[in-house]
């Protein structure tokens, strides 16, 4: 089964190395792997929510779509794409902000944290604090629940947002999903051994603590950047620690397991720090060198960027567009041409459900199950090829649309002629009879 993996990445500065290795990079890897569909977008969005400066926000967008591409994404296998390209999502962040709890949304350590600042200072508990950074974890589900990542690869300070996303997809779902489960429930992906790369001065690399170190600047400010890298005072022939030295921690985030074995034990027999910062340099030099170059070949054709990202959009789109179309449906955004105003009336609120259905993917493809009452499985779908289509197959039979025959001692449901979906050789006559009744329950409901 292909997992579908989703990452953002947020548009407000320029990637320094510990986003490279901490993110970018492992993504880009990942992405690779013939049992995944990556979706990896440009979260401008959430840039606006941190940044008012419209020119570092064009910027930002076009530097990080660079690096990534340049770093190897491939856009024909990924689907790589700007959020704000996808009108979608800003809709689904609406359904899921009418579901979402605002005590959930309270609890967010970024919301708390610029809470406990102001309190500290005296301020206004919600100063400074606008309703896109109260709201940044349901944007960031609709990112995620748009296209029903499984897995959603994050730094740690993000894991929170990915459980709310859980949370909220999982309340819409209950909400309106009447036995279907319209969002997949996605897992935060922390890569252990680099989600957090040391800075110059050891603390965690990032621009607010100016301990960056450049990803695709030139080769000179690399090596003025990695000597500034803060050591202990140990003399050449001391010796080192290796696993209490940030430099070292850098170092094993893009060294081969044995030259990294090597680096431990040169320095534990008392290599100067000078050389291993030499040595961390030409590593590091050696593997940006020709991302560097391609990022600024891509730098100097936007056109070429933007085009790329425009058919990312696109098949963001196709995804994204006909599954908004159920959402909407399902909360009773509908045409009126649909439905008699009223008509969900007719059913008794708290109407036992004769049974469940239940989406799915398996290797062959999408499928659904219907269970009854007692949750038994009584049907199972062929394999389709996509989710659209087996999600249309499931409405029809739903809408009691599709025809439903006994073969022998099995059940069929038919569609244009074809059997959509059965279910197992049966006991007996009347489990037949029992399963086409739960089936035109199930239509009627
Ligand atoms: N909030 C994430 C960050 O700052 C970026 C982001 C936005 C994201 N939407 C997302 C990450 C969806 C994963 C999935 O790093």
């Amino acid at each position: 089964m292909k997992k579908r993996v989703l990452t953002g990445i947020t548009t407000t500065g320029t990637p320094h190395l510990g986003n490279y290795a901490g993110a970018i990079r492992p993504a880009i890897e990942a992405s690779r792997s013939a049992d995944v569909e990556s979706f990896y977008f440009l979260a401008d969005y959430h840039a606006l929510i941190k940044c008012d400066d419209p020119a570092r926000i064009q910027q930002s967008r076009l530097e990080i779509a660079a690096t990534w591409l340049a770093g190897g994404l491939d856009p024909d296998e990924a689907t790589f794409y700007r959020q704000s390209d996808i009108p979608e999502i800003p809709e689904l962040c609406w359904l899921l902000t009418c579901v979402a709890a605002k005590g959930l949304l309270n609890r967010a350590h970024a919301y708390k944290a610029a809470v406990d600042q102001n309190n500290e200072a005296g301020d206004d508990p919600d100063a400074g604090v606008t309703m896109g950074l109260y709201s940044y974890p349901v944007l960031m589900a609709a990112d995620i629940l748009m296209f029903n990542a499984n897995l959603v690869p994050v730094g740690r300070d993000q894991v929170q947002h990915v459980e709310m996303a859980r949370d909220i997809g999982q309340r819409f779902n209950h909400l309106f999903g009447q036995g279907r489960d319209f969002f997949a429930m996605p897992e935060a992906q922390i890569a252990e051994e680099v989600a957090t790369l040391p800075g110059l001065d050891g603390r965690k690399m990032s621009k607010s603590y100016n301990n960056t170190i450049p990803l695709f600047s030139s080769s000179k400010e690399l090596k003025a950047a990695i000597a500034r890298i803060v050591t202990d005072s140990r003399l050449p022939g001391e010796p080192k620690d290796a696993d209490d030295s940030h430099l070292f921690t850098l170092y094993k985030a893009f060294a081969p397991a044995e030259q990294t074995a090597q680096m431990h034990a040169d320095l534990a027999a008392g290599l100067a720090w000078g050389e291993a910062k030499q040595r961390l340099f030409e590593l590091l030099d050696s593997q940006l060198e020709q991302p560097r170059e391609r990022y600024h070949e891509l730098l100097a054709r936007p056109q070429d960027l933007e085009d790329i990202l425009q058919a990312g959009a696109v098949k963001a789109r196709a995804i994204a567009t006909p599954f908004l179309a159920e959402l909407r449906d399902a909360v009773g955004l509908r045409s009126f041409s649909q439905a008699a105003p009223g008509s969900e009336k007719k059913k008794p609120k708290k109407a036992k459900k004769p049974c469940r259905v239940v989406s799915f993917r398996d290797d062959s493809g999408f499928r659904f199950r219907v269970l009854n009452a007692a949750g038994e499985d009584i049907l199972l779908s062929v394999a389709f090829a996509d989710g659209r289509a087996a999600g249309q197959v499931l409405k029809a039979l739903q809408a009691g649309e599709l025809e439903l025959r006994q073969e022998r001692l099995q059940v069929q449901v038919l569609q244009a002629g074809e059997v959509v979906a059965q279910s197992e050789s049966l006991a007996d006559e009347a489990a037949c009879q029992g399963v086409l009744q739960t089936l035109q329950d199930l239509a009627a409901e």
